[in-house]
């Protein structure tokens, strides 16, 4: 192993946090390149059950650095909860880095993102109102304050006051009485000041030049792992638009939110869950409103990770996988949460959709969003195995069902399985030999 990209398949939550943490223990370097504290990635190890949100999920290995990297937006505040929670857990997070050129989420961002979504209304995206868009959005606007600026004070100073009278016109635009307390809060210049440059100060420590960094451990031919956020389905490109984050949770973000080149990346590990699920709005082709779908959450326990919202759950999507596998050209996949089908009496997979307007068949995910929402699931049923699954450590261990049921997958999406996780917890983790 030297640069492997650890990357979501589908709608997110498929289990990165856990593979991370899994591979990390052979990981020099862990990276987080997109996204911010709207991702919630559950880790279950031998020191406890964690919930992480901006720290890289190798933070329980020691010898193992952690970097946010530039392309991570971070709300400070937040984070510097997050580490405190580790420190009092016994972690002294020494092994964790910041980049200097990562964005800073805002108070107002978080404000903004509360405000355009209930002004959407009933077409709201359902966002994590983590202040992410609007953070993003400051970045490509060329206004957004970065790290570098946090450990500045008298910059930051100057960059909050000339930034809070254009909030302020803005939240104004809304006229949203019920926010009025909350737009006071977000734009009090005083409070934002001291709450940020005390957090700033915490995390001075940590934050570091992550481009030196990066350059350094790859020079050293040091193992580095890219940990994604979300997954393609979210993709800011490639996603269910506008039922999408703000940044690029594909290899192709992985490279320019890690600072590392392109080529530098070895391999491409997809995480893909066995069955489907979603946190927010947008199309969801095989989403089970039934008892089905409910056992999927129950048994998944499927509830979000940083919201509490329970996830939207359905049989596998190999078409959404298959899209995925396109973009992202996964050298393998890691597939999680078998052991979630074992008390199934059959099981379902979307091979394909099709359209009831026209009859179309679709191989691919749609542009528009209008059809995506009305294709139907082509499924294929396959008899499910019935077994505890869940202590199994070897290939072999698996029942023939479920083996059938995972190279039934593997065949689908066209790329070799070389992970097969049953169950949480660090060892419950099947290697497979893959020829890629
Ligand atoms: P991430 O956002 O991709 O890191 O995924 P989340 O952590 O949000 O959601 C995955 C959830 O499934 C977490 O609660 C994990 O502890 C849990 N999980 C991961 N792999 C398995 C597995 O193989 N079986 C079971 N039962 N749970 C798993
Ligand atoms: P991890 O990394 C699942 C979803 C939100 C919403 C859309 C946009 O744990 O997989 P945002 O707050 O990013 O503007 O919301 O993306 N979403 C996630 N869904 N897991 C996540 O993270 C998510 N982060 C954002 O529900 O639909
Ligand atoms: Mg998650």
């Amino acid at each position: 192993m030297s640069v492997i990209a650890v990357v979501g398949a589908q709608w997110g939550d498929e289990g990165k946090g856990r593979v991370v943490d899994y591979l990390a223990a052979d990981a020099d370097l862990v990276i987080r390149y997109g996204g911010g504290n709207n991702a919630g990635h559950t880790v279950v190890n031998a020191h406890g059950h964690f919930k992480l949100h901006l720290i890289p999920s190798g933070i329980f290995h020691e010898r193992t650095r952690n970097l946010l990297g530039n392309g991570v937006v971070i709300n400070p505040p937040a984070l510097v909860t997050e580490l405190d929670g580790l420190v009092a857990a016994g972690f002294a997070c020494d092994n964790l880095f910041i980049s200097d050129r990562a964005h800073v989420v805002m108070p107002y961002h978080v404000l903004l993102d509360q405000l355009e979504e209930r002004e959407r209304g009933a077409a709201k995206l359902g966002t994590t109102s983590r202040g992410i868009g609007p953070a993003y959005v400051d970045k490509v606007a060329r206004r957004g304050i970065r790290i570098v600026d946090l450990m500045e004070p008298d910059l930051f100073r100057e960059r909050l006051a000339t930034t809070l009278p254009r909030i302020r016109r803005l939240a104004d635009g809304y006229d949203d009485a019920e926010m009025a307390d909350a737009i006071d809060e977000a734009t009090d210049e005083e409070r934002i000041t001291a709450a940020y440059l005390e957090a700033g100060e915490r995390l001075r420590s940590h934050v570091v030049d992550g481009q030196a960094l990066v350059d350094d451990a790859l020079t050293r031919g040091q193992r580095i792992l890219l940990e994604g956020q979300l997954g393609t389905m979210r993709d800011i490109d490639w996603g269910i638009y506008p039922y999408v984050t703000s940044s690029s949770p594909i290899p192709g973000g992985a490279s320019l939110g890690a600072g590392l080149p392109a080529v530098a990346i070895d391999r491409v590990l997809g995480v893909v869950k066995a069955y489907t699920t979603a946190v927010g709005t947008g199309p969801l082709p095989t989403e089970l409103d039934d008892a089905d779908g409910a056992a999927l959450r129950e048994q998944g326990v499927e509830y979000g990770t940083s919201t509490g919202r329970p996830r939207r759950c359905g049989w596998y999507d190999a078409v959404a996988v298959r899209f995925s596998v396109r973009l992202a050209g996964y050298s393998s996949i890691a597939l999680t949460k078998l052991d979630v089908l074992d008390r199934f009496e059959r099981i379902r997979l979307a091979t394909a959709y099709r359209d009831p307007v026209d009859g179309r068949e679709w191989s691919t995910v749609p542009a528009s969003t209008s059809v995506y929402e009305r294709l139907e699931p082509v499924y294929e049923e396959v008899t499910g195995w019935r077994t505890d699954t869940t202590a199994a450590r070897t290939w072999d261990d698996l029942p023939d069902g479920a083996r059938a049921y995972v190279e039934r997958l593997e065949g689908l999406a066209g790329v070799p399985i070389s992970h097969v996780s049953v169950g949480p917890e660090r060892e419950q983790m099947i290697t497979r030999e893959v020829d890629r």
